[in-house]
């Protein structure tokens, strides 16, 4: 394969090829991932390498599933500490203390609350970068295991029809996804969010993009009405939307309802965490009520939320490989 780039960063410079290239190496990893099934037979394709993971903002599954995959790839670990109990607490910055693990590890994998900050530390730093979320800018690592969901749910991914609901400004997964998207034909995608919360422009420039701007009340219409392959449900960023939230706290909720309006061959995917929603205060959830997702919808086999966040593993098992330059272990 003719993936020359240092780092992974974004979905904007990832071709069909280079799409194609790291889901093939994903669906050869599986059986590897343990996320199913048991692992027969370890793979040690990253024997005495070092991860790094540093993450600066909330995550369980992209830092866990991370830590997995390269111990999946017999490789190992170093997480940095919170940032109470690391030099972050005597005033150390974010830029030093990558630097340090940089120096520490083979590879790193970023996460940080600043818009578009990965990518520039990213140019100072001596080891291959992975990007696990830049502020609200872009997730590419979700994207990729996005991706491998609906061809794995789905069969292919060229010809799907994909609602995205919830809130398509600052849902970073959901701008990497339509990016990424892209590269497929005949991708049709309907943005469904509410007035104030749209899609920004630079995401969908490549693709098939129309928006419906609803109340909540409309939502089981609306969607039913998209006849989609993939519902794509995100949260509402609290953390980025402030006391905002509190008047989108009710909206978009996918209930047994909606899911009884849609037909059959939908699938429904989340990159969770689904919160507990309600009314936002200073001191947290004042009123709780219900989920993006409501739990009564998880027995649904249409619901792959779960899966998709398992395919994280062998996902990020090839984005590792392939970062590190072994793709010729991979053996296919
Ligand atoms: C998302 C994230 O952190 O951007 N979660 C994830 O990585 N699976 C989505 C979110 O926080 O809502």
């Amino acid at each position: 394969m003719r993936w020359n780039r240092k780092h992974l960063l974004d979905t904007h410079v990832m071709d069909r090829e280079d799409l194609d290239y790291i889901l093939d190496a994903a669906e050869s990893m599986e059986p590897y991932s343990g996320i199913f099934e048991r692992v027969k037979q370890p793979l040690k394709i990253c024997d005495g390498m070092v991860l790094a993971t540093a993450f600066f903002e909330p995550s369980t599954r992209t830092k866990k599933s991370f830590q997995a995959a390269m111990l999946r790839l017999g490789g190992t670990y170093i997480d940095m500490d919170d940032e109470a109990k690391s030099s972050m607490a005597k005033g150390e910055s974010s830029m030093d203390t990558l630097r340090m693990l940089s120096n520490y590890s083979d590879i790193l994998a970023v996460r940080h609350r600043q818009l578009r900050s990965v990518p520039a530390f990213a140019s100072a730093l001596n080891k291959p970068v992975i990007n696990g979320g830049d502020g609200a800018n872009s997730h590419p690592t979700q994207a990729i295991a996005d991706l491998y969901t609906m061809k794995r749910e789905k069969g292919a991914i060229d010809g799907l029809h994909i609602a995205m609901v919830g809130d398509l400004r600052y849902g970073r997964t959901a701008h990497s996804l339509a990016d990424a998207l892209g590269n497929y034909s005949d991708v049709h995608v309907v943005g469904i969010c509410p007035p104030g919360l749209s899609m920004p422009r630079e995401f969908i420039s490549g693709i098939s993009y129309e928006e419906k701007q609803i109340k909540m009340m409309h939502l089981d219409d609306v969607l039913a009405g998209t006849c989609p392959d993939v519902v794509y449900a995100t949260r509402v960023l609290v953390e980025r939307l402030g006391q905002d939230a509190n008047a989108f706290s009710y909206l978009y909720t996918i209930t047994p309802e909606t899911m009884q309006r849609l037909p059959e061959h939908t699938i429904l995917m989340h990159p969770l965490p689904r919160p507990e929603k309600g009314i936002y205060t200073a001191r947290g959830i004042a009123k709780p009520a219900t989920w993006d997702i409501d739990t009564a919808v998880d027995g649904d086999p249409r619901a792959v939320y779960h899966k998709q966040a398992a395919y994280g593993v062998p996902t990020r098992m090839a984005e590792i490989v392939v970062m590190l330059g072994m793709q010729d272990k991979l053996g296919y």
